[in-house]
């Protein structure tokens, strides 16, 4: 793997140029038919064209309409602008497509493409930067139809330098029938902080057997632990007592001592240093469980109901809830808001409100809102019952969000036992769709 050398190692010939002029001085931005310049957006009113809110109007919400109107509304509210930790979204991909649930009901269509389906992205980015807190994050999830030309223009929204990464993902098994082309089984998510100052929770997996064997070859002969041998030397030519003689060994050609003699000396005295038969040194950097394996940008664990076991709603193109888990885990704190206006069938919200934290919700389908319902009070089923209308209540999981204390009993209007629903013009149509869902 080749590195460039850091930057304070260049030579004096080499251009060199500013942080500042890398991330600001070279601007380019995509231009297309019907960009709205984005003032004219920030600046739009609140309107109330959304259909539907379920929630309490504090903590936790969920809308049911087109998110452009939902996010006009919620740049307004002074309790919520500026304050939302997390932002993930999972928006239709520009597939041309229309997507229909297990149970064969009509969900949604993704049917912009090019430059209507960057604007009606772009125009969503701008709104949802507004709600983000000054330490907030937004992840992107596309795939290979609109992810690089989304990343341009997050550069554009965010800023180039708030980019923190490009997550690929398996998402699905392996394919056999492969269309005279390689497997299509990646999807990409789009990482982005809204200021340098983002909460970050370092991101790991735990160790397996084979793993840390794999990495942590070698065993002191001492104490027995795991450890595994790293250079001491890096690139780049020192006049200072690195470049110099450390034990009668000069540093490579081009190199220098990665530390200070006095250092060096100080791991060998604790036994930090591994000396070759020839005498090369190396530094011993012990196993240490607790640390965990740092989460890289390419994502294997996290595929899609990949078997008839796995429990989901039956929402096309529902996601995993650990990959929304790693995510949410990363990059907010309990009691953080958490915002995602794509919402299906709920998969961010669930997680949210697993991980303590505040969430809000939007969805302009029908199907989305029943399927986010069923979550709720229903749970999840194993993706092999989905052909079996009769299964019975005992089978899911009970996962709820809503937590109703006892059973809706529709013939009392005054029924609080839906603690969720402060907002009494929706707590009716919400046991509506609830009750749908019990004799579906
Ligand atoms: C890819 S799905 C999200 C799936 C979700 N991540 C899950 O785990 O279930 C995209 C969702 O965006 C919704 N959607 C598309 N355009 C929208 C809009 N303008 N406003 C609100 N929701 C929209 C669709 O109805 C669909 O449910």
């Amino acid at each position: 793997m080749a590195t460039g050398i850091t930057k304070k190692n260049w030579k004096e010939d080499t251009q060199i140029i500013t942080d500042e002029l890398f991330h600001n001085g070279f601007d380019y931005e995509i231009n297309y038919k019907g960009k709205t310049p984005s003032k004219e957006l920030t600046n739009l009113e609140p309107t109330q064209d959304y259909n539907r809110i379920f929630g309490n109007n504090s903590d936790n919400l969920l809308f049911n309409g087109d998110n452009l109107d939902v996010l006009k509304h919620l740049i307004h509210r002074t309790d919520l602008k500026g304050k939302i930790k997390l932002v993930y979204i999972d928006p239709p991909y520009g597939t041309n497509s229309v997507f229909h649930s297990r149970s064969q009901k009509s969900s949604y269509k993704d049917d912009l493409v090019g430059s209507h389906f960057i604007e009606y992205i772009r125009r969503r980015l701008i709104l949802l930067r507004e709600l983000l807190s000054e330490d907030g994050s937004i992840y992107v999830h596309l795939d290979n139809n609109m992810a690089f030309e989304i990343k341009v223009i997050m550069d554009e929204v965010f800023g180039a330098k708030n980019f923190k990464g490009f997550i690929s993902r398996k998402k699905c098994s392996n394919k056999n029938y492969t269309k005279n082309t390689f497997g299509n089984i990646s999807d990409y998510i789009l990482f982005y902080s809204k200021t340098e100052n983002y909460v970050w929770n370092r991101a790991t997996i735990s160790w397996t057997e084979e793993k840390m064997k794999k990495e942590y070859p070698c065993i002191d002969e001492e104490t027995g632990r795991r450890y595994k041998k790293v250079p001491i030397h890096a690139p780049g030519i020192r006049n200072g007592e690195t470049g110099k003689p450390w034990r009668g060994k000069m540093p490579p050609e081009g190199k220098h001592w990665q530390y200070l003699p006095s250092k060096l000396d100080a791991f060998d005295a604790k036994g930090e240093i591994y000396w070759s038969s020839t005498g090369n040194p190396r530094r011993k950097v012990f196993f240490n469980k607790d640390k965990g394996v740092a989460v890289q940008d390419i994502w294997t664990d996290v595929q899609d109901s990949v078997n008839q076991n796995i429990k989901i709603t039956g929402y096309p193109t529902e996601k995993n809830p650990n990959l929304i888990e790693r995510i949410i885990e990363a990059s907010s704190n309990e009691n953080d808001y958490v915002l995602d206006c794509f919402a299906g069938s709920g998969t961010t919200l669930d997680v949210a409100k697993q991980l303590n934290r505040k969430w809000i919700g939007v969805d302009n389908s029908s199907e989305a809102i029943r399927h986010i319902f069923k979550r709720f009070f229903n749970g999840l089923k194993e993706m092999g019952n989905f052909v079996d209308k009769n299964i019975s209540k005992n089978g899911v999981d009970q996962m709820k969000l809503f937590e109703p204390k006892t059973e809706y009993n529709s013939d009392s209007s005054k029924s609080r036992d839906f603690d969720f629903f402060a907002d009494s013009r929706f707590e009716e149509e919400a046991h509506g769709i609830y009750e749908e869902f019990r004799e579906e």
